[in-house]
Formats: C-alpha cells, sequence, structure tokens
C-alpha cells in the first residue's frame, strides 16, 4: 500500500525553478557556460571579517546552544543598527535571533494564525509565506497586485480583502519577485488598516540595506506593534550560515521564546558570534561597497531588457530582482524559460514560483552576477528572442 503523508505537506509546491535549475546543472556538467540570474542570493561570499569573527568563535569553542533568544550581545548589536539606521530605539528584549528569516517566519506564523485563519499577502510574492501558513493549518488570502499599486498591497486593498477569517497581513519591503518599496506614509496606512480591524501587521524586512538612491523605512517608525522579519543573509551575504531575527512587540516575546525553544532551541551558535562582526565599520564598509555594485548591476539590466521588449513597468528600487512581462513575445513563461535555458543557457525563474497572478506572463531575473556576465546574458537573450516562437 502506497505510504500516506500528511495533507499538509502535500499542500505545499516544489519551487518550480528547481527543474529548470537541475537541467541548468546538466547542462553545466556536460561543459556548457550557463549564466545563472535564477537564484535569489548574494554571489558574493561573506565579507572576511564575518568570516573571521566565525573562525575564532569555533577556535574558541563557541560550538554550543545559546539562549533560544539568541546571543544577548547581537540583539544589543542589532538594537543599535536600528539606532544607527533607522534612528530608532528598540529594546533588546524585543529582539529574537532566529535561524534565518525564515526561523522568524516561521515564529511569527506559529504565533499567529489558528486553523483556518488567514493573511492576506500580495501575489506574486514570495511563495514560502503561503506554505509557512499552511503548515500552521492557516492559510493566504492572495491578493492579485500590478504595477498600478507598485505590486504592493494597499490600505484599500487591505479594506477590501479583510474577511471573518483574516487575521493579518504581510508585506515586504523591498519586495521579492518585484524590488517595490513601500514608503513610510504607505507602512502607516497599512498598519492603520490592519489595527481597525484587530489584526496583526506582520513585514519582511529581509532587503533592507539593499536600496538604491534611498534607504527603506522600517514599519517600527510608524508602528512600534508590527511584527518584523529580517535576515543576515542578503544585505549581511550569511545565506548559508542561516541567522535572522524577528521583533515583535514586548507583550508577544514569552510567548515566541516559548515558541522558539521547542521548534529549534537556538540559532546557530557560531553563526551568532560571526555575525557581530557585521556591525564593524570595516564589514559595513564593505556591505556599502557591495550595495553599490547591485546597483550598478540594475542599471544595466532593467534599461537593457526593457529595449528588448520586456515590460517592466516600475522601477524595483531594492532587493536583486527583475520582474518582467514577458507578453510582448507571446508564450507560457515556463516554456519562455526552458527555451532561454536550452538555447542560450541563460537560467531565470517562471513566475508561476510566485503565485497566480498573471504568474504565465512573467519571469524573474535576478541580477546576482557580476557586470559582464549580466552584458553577456544580454546579449544571449537578445539572439535567443529570435528563435523564440511563443
Ligand atoms: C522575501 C523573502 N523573505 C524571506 C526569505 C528567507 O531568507 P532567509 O531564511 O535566508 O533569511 C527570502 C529568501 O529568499 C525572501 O526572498
Amino acid at each position: 500500500m502506497a505510504q500516506s503523508y500528511s495533507a499538509r505537506s502535500r499542500a505545499i509546491e516544489p519551487f518550480h525553478v528547481m527543474a529548470l535549475l537541475a537541467r541548468a546543472n546538466e547542462l553545466q556538467a556536460s561543459g556548457r557556460d550557463v549564466i545563472h540570474l535564477e537564484i535569489g542570493e548574494p554571489d558574493f561570499t561573506t565579507a572576511a571579517p564575518i568570516v573571521e569573527a566565525g573562525q575564532a568563535a569555533l577556535a574558541a569553542g563557541h560550538t554550543r546552544y545559546t539562549a533560544a533568544r539568541g546571543l544577548p550581545a547581537l540583539r544589543e548589536a542589532i538594537a543599535g543598527f536600528y539606532h544607527q539606521r533607522y534612528a530608532l530605539d528598540i529594546d533588546p528584549q524585543r529582539i529574537l535571533i532566529t535561524p534565518g528569516g525564515s526561523g522568524a517566519l516561521l515564529l511569527a506564523s506559529s504565533l499567529l494564525v489558528d486553523p483556518g485563519k488567514h493573511w492576506l499577502l500580495a501575489d506574486p510574492g514570495y511563495p514560502c509565506n503561503r506554505h509557512f501558513l499552511r503548515l500552521v493549518e492557516g492559510g493566504a488570502q492572495l491578493v492579485p497586485v500590478g504595477p498600478e499599486v507598485n505590486y504592493q498591497l494597499t490600505a484599500d486593498l487591505v479594506e477590501r480583502y479583510w474577511d471573518n477569517d483574516t487575521v493579518g497581513a504581510l508585506v515586504a519591503s523591498p519586495a521579492n519577485p518585484t524590488g517595490t518599496v513601500l514608503d513610510r506614509s504607505e507602512l502607516a496606512g497599512l498598519s492603520a488598516a490592519t489595527r481597525a480591524h484587530g489584526g496583526h501587521l506582520v513585514v519582511d524586512e529581509i532587503y533592507h540595506g539593499l536600496t538604491y538612491g534611498l534607504d527603506a523605512a522600517s514599519v517600527l517608525e510608524v508602528d512600534d506593534h508590527a511584527f518584523v522579519l529580517n535576515s543576515f543573509s542578503k544585505y549581511f551575504g550569511m545565506t548559508g550560515w542561516r541567522l535572522g531575527w524577528l521583533v515583535a512587540p514586548p507583550e508577544a516575546v514569552g510567548d515566541l521564546e516559548k515558541l522558539a525553544q521547542n521548534l529549534y532551541i537556538s540559532a546557530p551558535s557560531m553563526a551568532q558570534h560571526a555575525a557581530l562582526a557585521c556591525f564593524e565599520p570595516q564589514t559595513l564598509a564593505i556591505l556599502e561597497e557591495r550595495r553599490a555594485e547591485f546597483a550598478l548591476r540594475r542599471d544595466l539590466l532593467l534599461p537593457a531588457l526593457r529595449e528588448l521588449g520586456f515590460g517592466i513597468a516600475v522601477e524595483p528600487q531594492g532587493a536583486f530582482y527583475l520582474y518582467a512581462d514577458i507578453s510582448a513575445f507571446g508564450g507560457d513563461a515556463f516554456a519562455f524559460c526552458q527555451h532561454f535555458l536550452e538555447t542560450e543557457h541563460v537560467a531565470f525563474t517562471p513566475g508561476l514560483d510566485f503565485g497566480r497572478h498573471l504568474a504565465g506572463h512573467h519571469v524573474r531575473f535576478a541580477y546576482t552576477q557580476s557586470l559582464p556576465r549580466l552584458q553577456e546574458a544580454v546579449e544571449r537573450i537578445a539572439r535567443g528572442l529570435r528563435s523564440w516562437q511563443g
């Protein structure tokens, strides 16, 4: 008899791009030069001062569990960072260190969602959000968004889609896959709209630091009771170290700590020690250089893709993604991605991975490659368009 696994695990979709990635790896193994624009992680390795701090932590024997909330010194350093970057005084007691932003999402969804309840999420959006909600027997109410609202939830949309089972809204600024940013007044509007219904506002600020020409506002500037997810993965370039944090209202911290103790005991100890070096001026100088490099990449790829006929209606201000409408070329986004991988060896992600709304007409490019590689990718894409028969 076939073994049966849980309905919640069956309900979770894999990343569709993985099939493409497997094929990309096959092509690479057979000697092809594949340009990877599908991967959502910085191509830079972790900055040297952080690596050195990690090595020193290992040599000093910091290999055991920490407190479930995380190292006090790291929580204080993060509070100091809020002061420096946003002029905010956040009590370190409100900060929990988590295994990646993913760990923070696990804590927030476990705390805030009962079975049958749901959060409003923008479609397109980061797919794992709805999967985490499903795991805790809740769900996502996907709200279709397009360029007219900057691909973000708005106070009006929250009002329109809120129903008796809605308990909150989750937004990301900058967002994945669109790179759009919510400004302070938009965040305040979302806060007021969710508060009016007695709901929770959760803001994913994982791409903070990676914004170009502006600094993203934190929701904590306008709503001291919002839940904020953040991570060392993207701006701090530590994807593989698995480290993030959650800022929660004071009254939620005890329950979150209990969940953390049970779900993962503590975030990785050596990663926490390494992350202490993130806030040193010499590290921040390296991270800012990288941010400038991402800006140059965006400024190369965005006009080049538009010139080729890709529809990118709003200029993305952050993260390292371009979400492009391919309607002008005809055909389905998955087949489109396959075509470019097979014929030109350029890999990018079909819209299907980010939701349902017009997903078949969109693809995401991650500019996580050097400028010369991006230039080469543009040339290959231009050539591939000539042989595409959508
Ligand atoms: C919007 C968003 N949130 C959360 C995450 C989770 O990242 P991590 O667990 O590495 O912090 C990602 C990763 O790509 C993301 O794009």
